[in-house]
């Protein structure tokens, strides 16, 4: 027997082969889970937010532990489950509500604009305000029984910050940009708290519970023309460190997969690369990797024909066998409009 088969078990379950594939270990197969797994193309998901509303689905832990759950009972194979919540609970829980615009994109209830604004932002007892998370984590945690992983989430201190400062959604960030141009300070002012906020967060998710966390650094590449160490990874490092050795942390920096060195330099122990890339190649490209890579089918397949998702999930896969240290993925969350037989496909094609 070849040595290093012998060491996988033939039980391994989905939390077992995600963690182990996270670290570059042999697995059976690759481990699978999808970005927004839990969400709008899914019938179950829309009944209850007809019921409960978006924010009630989020804050009541009953709710958003059901809603964790829905595609985990509907997808058996599915490796991992991600607690049902969203990046904009640490502004809220600092002083910033946010709502949704009728024509779609997201609506902050003010914006942060000048130093002053750090004293309505109040980042102490961030976790009891949060609780409502932690008792969801406790609650899946539960519920999976060890069976699969339980992935918690945050948004890079920059991407919150750009909902923050534009006062919601955005199309070209410009107030953000101009922040960092004309008044430094007053952005650092309000990175640095944010990253105080979300270590804190994060380490209490550990403690619910969570197997890994995942940080959504959704508009890395908005960041000005060669700032992106500044104004985004930067702030990132310093939460991967305050998470310490305690769980993996994958990083998803949109875009941005042309900066692998300055990527390796934050700690993360998984780089999540959206549809532009080729992945194999990307991942051989570096010899010496010791991360893992997540990823990375484009999220428009599954909106179209199941045969064609078949195909194009088979190119990410590649051909040359298991990729050590890959877990299976799409670029981006899948969209309201993905059907669940394209989802279905994907799913037994990776799963062999
Ligand atoms: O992956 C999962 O299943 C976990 C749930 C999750 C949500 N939001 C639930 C949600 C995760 C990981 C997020 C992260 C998130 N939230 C990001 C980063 C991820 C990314 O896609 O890059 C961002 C930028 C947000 C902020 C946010 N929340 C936006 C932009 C929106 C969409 C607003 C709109 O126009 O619909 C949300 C709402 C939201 N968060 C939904 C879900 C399932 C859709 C709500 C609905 O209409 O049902």
């Amino acid at each position: 027997m070849i040595p290093e088969l012998a060491c996988v078990s033939p039980d391994m379950n989905g939390r077992e082969r995600f963690l182990r594939a996270i670290e570059l270990k042999p697995v059976d197969r690759t481990p699978v889970w999808v970005m927004r797994q839990a969400g709008r193309y899914l019938p179950e998901y829309r009944a209850m937010k007809a019921v409960y509303g978006f924010r009630g689905m989020v804050t009541q832990p009953d709710v958003a532990s059901g809603v964790t759950m829905q595609p985990i009972l509907r997808f058996p194979s599915l490796d991992a489950a991600i607690l049902f919540s969203d990046i904009l609970v640490i502004p809220e829980a600092m002083g910033m509500e946010y709502s949704f615009r009728e024509q779609g994109g997201i609506e902050m209830a003010w914006k942060y604009a000048v130093e002053n604004d750090l004293k309505r932002l109040n980042p102490v007892g961030i976790n009891e305000r949060l609780g409502y998370v932690l008792q969801a984590a406790q609650k899946v945690k539960r519920r999976l029984g060890g069976e699969r992983a339980l992935l918690g989430f945050g948004g890079s201190p920059w991407t919150l910050a750009t909902y923050m400062v534009e006062g919601g959604s955005s199309r070209d960030f410009a107030t953000i940009r101009e922040m960092a141009n004309r008044a430094p300070a007053v952005l650092e002012g309000l990175l640095e708290r944010l990253t105080e906020a979300t270590v804190s967060y994060f380490r209490a998710l550990v403690g619910a519970g969570v197997d890994a966390i995942q940080i959504f650094d959704s508009w890395g590449s908005a960041c000005p023309e060669g700032r992106y160490e500044e104004w985004s990874l930067r702030w990132i490092r310093e939460i991967i460190a305050g998470v310490g050795q305690a769980v993996p942390v994958i990083l998803f920096s949109k875009g941005m997969s042309a900066h692998r060195d300055a990527w390796k330099t934050t700690g993360a122990s998984a780089f999540s690369l959206d549809a532009s890339v080729p992945l194999r190649e990307w991942a051989e490209a570096d010899a010496e990797r010791t991360y893992a890579v997540q990823g990375n089918l484009d999220p428009e397949w599954l909106n179209g024909d199941p045969a064609v998702v078949v195909e194009e999930t088979r190119k990410v896969l590649g051909s040359g066998g298991l990729l050590p240290g890959h877990i299976f993925n799409l670029g981006h969350g899948i969209l309201p409009e993905a059907r669940i037989e394209c989802m279905e496909a994907m799913l037994e094609t990776v799963v062999g």
